[in-house]
């Protein structure tokens, strides 16, 4: 979604903003925009579409060494330059770029802003001309800008410019992400560690109601009360080369084959020297002392929950739920006496699940985040975090994170099971291995998988998933993957429920998905298999070997039972890549979507 850079120092700044933008174009955006100072004044540029056309619009004819840029995720009006920012004040003074949403910007606009006339759509603007409409009172612009912080309510990451200031960039957040980076004779402001790697790995968090004054060789922070707050800066793992595609032609298929390094990772981060199973004993703790575990996330992590569902319960016997963050935000279900939360999310700044993280601790209840970016604000405002060692995921569409997801989820299910003195008998990391070379198995399968594409895909509107138990999760990560990136109408089914209702859409060579990993309901799904295909249908039956029958389209490798969801997945992420591919989309940056989600 929407991501802020901001440099201030002793280089041109035009070059930096730029790559900064690039380097966030990942998450998603519709336009873009940088403002940058020249002697006199700010200038601002900006553009509908891609950075390359930005590009096209600046002017590289003078050199500027403070400036902010922006990508904006269309809320409040439509994709147009008009409503790109950065915003100006009428009076030209102030320059603001603006992620997040101010949800009193109706009542500000008739309270404050009198008969300034605004020219877009956006409440950002409001945002800056109510600042400008406090320094005109005769404040300071800290002060004006402090105030009108106040004044808004709603989540927001700024950068603000003053035109009457070249020394400064003012910075503020609340719910929304935002880094503060330091380097020598310079500093920068960022929505992403990424954007701004190329000249810095240093970074400082800002927390909620934090204002700062960011200077070329000085940060000020400053808590809501005006107190100075001294934090201690941390180094980025991050290395720049892992947010390259390198020889892959899309992010999506490098993160496709990353998974069985990613695999890798994990069996080795979450083993002791003597190779046993290792999780923080304090998160093991948080776990036996809770009578239920409540799983909040979205999209592709709540499907990853729904799969630890059964590992928590299954191996660990700790009873399980799992919920979509932005409905139990506004109907949450009764709570156990003793609930633990456990937040899943790649990003780690999913609002909708930071909204319920919120809502729990103010009831004082504990919080586990298992999440890609250790730094990130569910990991930050969470008891514990486990992370998933999985790199930076940069296309839309989730992958390695999904099976990092379940393979950690796994490893603190088994831990759980084995403190609490349960008795599971297999060694979870020699399986965890297997997978791996299954995954890999699969990924040189990819000529064979592309195939299916051709025969089954090519010109379908729609499709559909089924499976049973575990395998129809997966089903619903297919359709997800499926629809977002080729769009295609796709839906996931439990195979059990297809003739309650959704039977009668199957007409003549609609493709069905079916997944047969489970031993004990193999027949149940393919019976229903045969349903939908005596109704026309065009089956594609994904088995897995040992469970496979004549006429099977693909056999994944043999995996241990609760662990096929790892691998068959790969098949449909494979599937929805090819299939994207093929309809001429742009996989990793499919319409409508964004990586990070950060407004509710
Ligand atoms: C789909 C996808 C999304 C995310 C969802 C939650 O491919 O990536 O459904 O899973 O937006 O994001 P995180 O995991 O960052 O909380």
């Amino acid at each position: 979604m929407c991501g802020i850079v901001g440099y201030i120092g002793n280089n041109d700044v035009k070059e930096i903003l730029l790559k900064g933008l690039e380097k966030m174009e990942y998450r998603g955006y519709d336009s873009a925009g940088i403002g940058i100072r020249d002697d006199k004044d700010v200038k601002v540029f900006k553009e509908k579409g891609r950075i390359a056309d930005l590009r096209k619009k600046v002017d590289m004819s003078f050199d500027s060494t403070i400036g902010i840029g922006h990508t904006r995720w269309a809320t409040h009006g439509v994709p147009e330059v008009v409503n790109a920012h950065p915003h100006q004040s009428s009076d030209g003074r102030f320059t603001i770029v603006h992620n997040g949403v101010i949800e009193n910007f109706e009542q500000i606009k008739n309270e404050y802003l009198g008969d300034i006339e605004l020219v877009s759509s956006t409440d950002s603007e409001i945002f800056v001309e109510l600042i400008s409409t406090f320094a005109n009172e005769g404040l300071t612009t800290e002060v004006a800008f402090n105030k009108a912080l106040k004044t808004v309510h709603g989540s927001f990451a700024v950068g603000l410019l003053d035109e009457a200031d070249a020394e400064i960039i003012y910075v503020a957040k609340n719910k929304s992400p935002l880094l503060l980076g330091k380097g020598e004779g310079f500093n920068v402001i960022t929505s992403d560690a990424m954007a701004m790697l190329q000249v810095t790995n240093e970074f400082i968090e800002l927390m909620d109601g934090e204002v700062v004054l960011l200077k070329k060789d000085n940060i000020v922070i400053k808590d809501s009360e005006g107190s100075p707050v001294e934090r201690d800066s941390f180094y980025t793992e991050i290395d720049e080369s892992d947010t390259e595609k390198g020889t892959y032609d899309h992010f999506m298929l490098k993160e496709i084959n990353d998974q069985p390094g990613t695999m890798r990772n994990i069996i080795q981060e979450y083993q002791d020297a003597e190779g046993s199973l290792k999780i923080d004993p304090a998160i093991i703790k948080q776990l036996k002392d809770a009578d239920r575990l409540y799983v909040i996330a979205a999209g592709t992590s709540y499907h990853a929950g729904l799969i630890g569902k059964e590992y928590f319960e299954k191996w660990a016997g700790v009873p399980t739920e799992v919920h979509v963050a932005s409905e139990f935000v506004y109907n949450t279900p009764m709570l156990s006496e003793h609930p633990l939360f456990i937040f899943i999310s790649q990003s780690g700044e999913t609002a909708d699940s930071r909204a319920v993280l919120v809502e729990i601790k103010k009831l004082g209840h504990p919080a586990l985040t298992v999440t890609n970016v250790p730094g990130s604000t569910l990991s930050r405002e969470s008891d514990q975090t486990l992370t998933l060692h999985a790199g930076p995921e940069i296309a839309v569409a989730s992958t390695k994170a999904y099976t990092a997801q379940i393979a950690v989820l796994s490893i603190l299910a088994q831990v759980a099971a084995r403190e609490l003195g349960r008795n599971t008998d297999f060694d979870l990391m020699q399986e965890l291995a297997k997978v791996t070379t299954a995954i890999t198995a699969i990924i040189d399968d990819a000529p064979k998988i592309e195939q299916i594409v051709d025969e089954y895909l090519s010109t379908t509107r729609n499709a559909f998933f089924i499976g049973r138990t575990m395998d129809y999760y997966v089903g619903l990560e297919g359709a997800l993957k499926l629809k977002e990136i080729s769009y295609i109408q796709a839906e996931g089914f439990a195979g059990g429920e297809l003739k309650h209702g959704t039977i009668a859409l199957i007409e003549e060579n609609t493709p069905v998905f079916a997944l047969a990993t489970q031993e004990k309901v193999n027949l149940n799904i393919r019976g229903n298999a045969q349903e939908v295909e005596a109704r026309g249908a065009k089956v594609c039956t994904i088995s897995m070997d040992g469970l496979d029958q004549d006429g099977d389209t693909y056999v994944i490798p043999p995996v241990h039972e609760m662990l096929t969801p790892l691998v068959s997945v790969v098949v449909y992420q494979l599937i929805s890549y090819y299939a994207a591919l093929h309809r001429g989309n742009d996989v990793d940056k499919p319409r409508n979507l964004a990586k990070s989600v950060t407004v509710e």
